[in-house]
């Protein structure tokens, strides 16, 4: 069994992910720990409890990472914001939390857990690594207690909140390059362009919503609501699917061949007008960076599905 802990900014999609790792036999979900992106910091903690709860799992704790970036808060707009209503949820349709947030901040959490189990924890970070960054500076050791990292983000051809960016790096770029830079045993990058392959269709959503279970109607109530985000967002002939992209990182860490990568280097760009945010991946062997992340550029569909249905099919029953 893999122990893991989840860094999210919950997020429609964080949510699925929750409940994969939560759900999933062969995880251990020690802790989540909230930042913000998508939404404020404070939100993104009471959605993570609603779901925890919900699939019965309120005794994984939660902890409460930064409430902006670590650099430029403001830069240049109040990066929060930017978020498109349509595909996140500022309340997840779940009931509200009964428990609450450990009084331990994020940061401090995960300084302490890895260092506690030096090589033995995987972090899966599928928002802003604001928090990352920040258990960084809290213990320079802190990388080398990871064993592995695996983060939702980055555009290779691929982008959203930018043409050149992605949103969970560009929200904090001057966090990823600090990541990127701080020498993890392994780093798997898994971005859009991975992500956008494991699509989910209407159809599976009521294939979730009849497996009759709290983690498949939450899951297809969740993800019909970001396919909706997406038809309003794009031009005619919309595909009635949507991408999932935090759960594509859980599917991953129990089932490697879910994504195809390439060990590649990859830095943050944090200084370009147009390019802010963007994961520069140097696809050749060139001296001057070696490789240093690796890099998904295919996720399976077909795979990624089978799992949902898989472990959503457990759990509580949904109802009273
Ligand atoms: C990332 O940003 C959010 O929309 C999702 O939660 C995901 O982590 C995708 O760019
Ligand atoms: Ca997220």
């Amino acid at each position: 069994v893999r122990k893991l802990i989840l860094d999210v900014d919950t997020g429609t999609d964080d949510a699925v992910a929750i409940m994969l790792a939560a759900l999933h036999p062969a995880l251990d979900l020690l802790a989540c720990t909230t930042v913000n992106g998508n939404i404020p910091v404070d939100r993104c903690t009471d959605n993570t409890l609603r779901t925890l709860e919900w699939i019965g799992r309120g005794d994984i704790p939660v902890y409460e990472g930064l409430p902006t970036p670590i650099v430029r808060p403001d830069f240049p707009t109040p990066r929060a914001t930017k978020r498109d209503p349509k595909v996140h949820m500022n309340v997840l349709p779940l009931p509200a939390p009964k428990g609450q947030q450990q009084p331990k901040s994020a940061p401090v959490f995960l300084s302490e857990a890895f260092a506690a189990q030096p090589g033995n924890i995987t972090l899966i970070a599928v928002g802003p690594l604001s928090n990352v960054a920040a258990a960084i500076a809290i213990d320079p050791a802190f990388a080398s207690n990871v064993d592995e990292l695996i983060i939702m983000g980055g555009a290779i051809n691929k982008s959203n909140i930018t043409p050149s960016a992605e949103f969970n790096i560009w929200a904090d770029p001057e966090a990823a390059a600090q990541v990127f830079r701080a020498g993890f045993r392994k780093v798997t990058l898994v971005p859009l362009d991975a992500t956008h392959e494991a699509l989910v269709s209407r159809e599976q959503c009521e294939a979730l919503r009849n497996l009759g279970t709290a983690a498949g109607v939450a899951a297809a109530d969740i993800v019909e609501h970001r396919i909706q985000g997406y038809e309003a967002n794009q031009p005619t002939g919309t595909p009635s699917t949507a991408p999932v992209h935090d759960a594509v990182c859980v599917a991953a860490l129990v089932q490697p061949g879910i994504i195809e990568t390439k060990f590649v280097n990859v830095v943050i760009e944090t200084i370009g007008e147009y390019t802010i945010g963007r994961t520069v991946v140097d696809h050749e062997t060139r001296t001057t960076r070696p490789p240093n992340c690796h890099v998904a550029f295919h996720a399976n569909r077909t795979a990624f599905l089978a799992m949902l249905s898989e472990i959503f099919s457990g759990g509580p029953k949904a109802g009273p």
